[in-house]
């Protein structure tokens, strides 16, 4: 539909009909079957039912069809219902979770991966999926963690407008492709305490320079719809938030798109204490441009009478109706509801071999190697065994990925017994234990299990059995799947007590052990990392996660991939992060700290530091050399390393950029990450690494609070973790 006749349809709306596109039904409004309009009869009231702009949860060609052509023939102007769903990893194929995609460091495998998420959701009827996450996260109490690619922003920003580029293509009306939304603005990973929906205090250049990068990259990118977050700035609740949302995110970054509000968010405005009524709450969100409210009254019992008393000026109504108008317009909606949609194409297009080969790759390159001794990987012995809850566990996605059947993932022992069938190598597999302690509160139900001592115990003896037969001991391990997720914060960051008991049991019989451990977030591994001889993580792989995992431990393919956020010693360091300060009194790497920053039972570093991974090779890395010492705004500085790969097998290795400000009119930090490349280098060869430094990447926000450069001296570190001291010096 043309721009003009948009405008014509909104002229012709009613009040009521413009308020009511507002407004976002849950779908189990919509599930049952029903008289009159095809919906379900409900306390919701019925013309909310008939005239609502959108709903979330529902996904099926049949079904979605069934309700759009209800819904489109009764509504007075037809015009159609916008389907949304959390595509948050996949749909039916379950790519690695967001972290694990950061893991991987290569933004094409986002990419890809977010464009098969898009195919399949698109051919089950969804319009718009609520992804990527752009949450900066560095607490790893916080489970939603598992949802965001990591503690750097650069990184973030990169996976974020990948993942935009995937879901959206680059029209579109192409029925292969949905809009996406990026969320949840803002800086929800900032939650103090590590706690869901809590507070965020930011100060604002915190929050310009780590927090809202990342949200632009996927602005930029050109997402179609931003989600407001539960948290509040700085005393604000980001849905009533003016600055927030109409100076920083429209105006400032110039989203001209549609801003939801987060499930409930609006009204829980007066659960925090800034509304005295929904009301109040309606009005504070509309005055701040939130277009959607999802899943409450607020709107529509509410603006009718703010816009009739004045309140609320009528323009701010129109305008957010026409936001929702272009979004269906440019889907394609008022031409095809159905978007193409249907259960032959969705057949056609799900879990295809192509779209698990993209999954398996991806699952490849999120594994992260942190130990490697006494040759423990990969696999070379002649009887191997896999022990653990992992073992043969369908359930390797993560708590987001909702829409999936776990039937169609392939297991670690399934994978294994296919590999190893092929070879002179016979494997065993014993579950070990139960994944979890009794009664352990996974939010959305505990996990109780009868006599899971007596079961335990059969369990451990046969695993023992196995374990003393093998030459090597592969430990499957990790958190439950719903450990990490929304309102799944947690103060200990460790496995279930049964598992840390089958380790430490099956290590004092093991010749050699490999330990993996799956999980959606950081967690203290020091007693693992001590008695393995190897150790990989793998961060909730999803569909294809058996297959990726024993290319890797089988040597098929070298593992390539880097931490997205650091592991600490204990919790008690969280939040921790590498982009840190050095403060006025840095500890000392050698000799004495008192009166210094430190703690008195912990270093001050994490155990594993972004950016840190393992290969099965061994690489070194000249010195940086610098085609010249002086930047000037038109002249960068190309700097430039050479990486030898001096093992004997070929691999990948993450080159990276960090540039470090010596001295800035505020603190700066001791590092920041600027540029990454993976680069495939054969045994024995070796290849030169560049990075062009340009002025744009030293701005800051400036005591002058403005992004501006400041002259002075600067390093460029090129290594192969945050922890790189590899680095020649500049000036501009
Ligand atoms: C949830 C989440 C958000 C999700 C939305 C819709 O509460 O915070 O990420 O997209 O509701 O399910």
């Amino acid at each position: 539909m043309k721009k003009t006749d948009l405008k014509a349809l909104l002229d012709e709306m009613t009040m009521e009909e413009k308020i009511l596109q507002l407004v976002q039904l849950p779908g189990a409004t919509f599930e049952e079957d029903a008289a009159v309009t095809g919906l379900s009869d409900s306390q919701i009231p019925e013309n909310v039912l008939r005239l609502a702009g959108s709903t979330l949860g529902i996904f099926g060609a049949e079904k979605v069809k069934k309700i759009q052509k209800a819904y489109v023939e009764n509504h007075p102007h037809h015009i159609p219902l916008l389907f949304m769903l959390d595509v948050i990893h996949g749909h039916k194929t379950v790519m690695p979770c967001p972290l694990g995609l950061g893991a991987t460091f290569d933004p094409e495998v986002a990419r890809k991966g977010a464009e098969v998420q898009a195919k399949e959701a698109s051919a089950d009827g969804v319009h718009v999926t609520f992804s990527p996450m752009g949450d900066l996260v560095r607490d790893a109490r916080w489970g939603r963690v598992v949802e965001s690619t990591g503690e750097d922003k650069f990184l973030n920003g990169k996976m974020v407008a990948a993942m935009v580029k995937g879901y959206q293509g680059d029209d579109l009306t192409d029925t292969d492709h949905v809009a996406s939304c990026v969320k949840h603005f803002a800086a929800y990973g900032g939650a103090e305490a590590g706690r869901d929906y809590n507070n965020v205090e930011l100060s604002e250049h915190t929050l310009r320079e780590q927090y809202l990068p990342a949200y632009k990259e996927g602005i930029d990118a050109g997402a179609r719809l931003v989600m407001t977050s539960f948290n509040t700035l700085n005393g604000i609740p980001s849905s009533g938030n003016k600055w927030l949302m109409r100076y920083i995110l429209r105006k400032e970054m110039g989203f001209d798109g549609v801003l939801i509000s987060d499930w409930a968010a609006i009204a829980e405005m007066k659960n925090w204490g800034i509304a005295e009524s929904l009301r109040e709450a309606a009005k504070l969100a509309m005055e701040a441009g939130v277009d959607i409210d999802m899943c409450t009254e607020s709107y529509y019992a509410n603006l009718e009478d703010l816009i009739n008393s004045g309140e609320i000026d009528k323009s701010l109504l129109d305008e957010a109706v026409m936001r929702v108008l272009e979004l269906k317009n440019d889907l394609g909606l008022f031409e095809d509801p159905y978007r193409g949609a249907s259960e032959e194409k969705a057949k056609k297009v799900t879990l295809t071999a192509e779209n698990r080969a993209i999954a398996r790759d991806a699952v490849r390159k999120s594994l992260v190697l942190l130990k490697n001794e006494r040759e423990a990987l990969p696999l070379k012995v002649k009887r191997i065994a896999f022990i653990g809850p992992y073992v043969d566990e369908k359930e390797l996605r993560s708590s987001w990925a909702i829409s999936c059947d776990s039937k169609t993932t392939v297991t670690i022992q399934e994978a294994a017994t296919k590999f190893f069938e092929k070879t002179e190598c016979k494997v065993k597999f014993a579950k070990g234990c139960e994944m979890l302690d009794n009664n352990t509160d996974l939010g959305f139900n505990t996990f109780t299990q009868e006599n899971l001592e007596a079961e335990n115990k059969k369990l451990m003896a046969k695993a023992l059995e196995v374990a003393d037969w093998a030459d090597e001991v592969v430990l499957c391990l990790g958190e439950h799947f719903a450990q990490t997720g929304e309102s799944t914060s947690k103060v200990n960051l460790t496995l279930s007590d049964a598992q840390r008991k089958l380790f430490h049991e099956v290590s004092k019989k093991s010749k050699k052990l490999v330990t993996l451990i799956i999980c959606g977030r950081p967690l203290v591994l020091d007693e693992y990392i001590e008695k393995s001889d190897a150790l990989m993580i793998s961060f909730r792989p999803g569909t294809e996660g058996g297959n990726g995992i024993i290319d890797i431990l089988s040597g098929e393919y070298s593992p390539s991939g880097k931490l997205p956020m650091s592991f600490p010693y204990s919790v008690g360091q969280e939040p921790i992060h590498y982009d840190r300060y050095i403060t006025g009194r840095p500890k000392p790497a050698e000799g004495t700290s008192i009166f210094t920053t430190r703690y008195l039972d912990c270093p001050n570093e994490p155990r594993f530091c972004f950016g840190y991974g393992l290969t099965y090779s061994k690489f070194e890395i000249s010195n940086v050399k610098l085609d010249k010492d002086i930047l000037t705004d038109d002249a960068g500085i190309t700097a430039t390393v050479n990486v030898k790969n001096t093992g004997r097998v070929d691999a990948t290795q993450v080159v990276q950029l960090y540039i470090r400000d010596m001295a800035g009119s505020r603190v700066r930090p001791i590092k920041e990450l600027k540029g990454f490349e993976r680069v495939e280098v054969k045994a024995g060869d070796s290849v030169d690494v560049s990075f062009k430094i340009t002025e744009d990447m030293l701005r800051f926000f400036t005591i002058k609070n403005a992004f501006e450069t400041e002259h002075g001296k600067f390093t460029a570190y090129i290594g192969f973790d945050s922890d790189t001291e590899n680095g020649a010096e500049f000036s501009y």
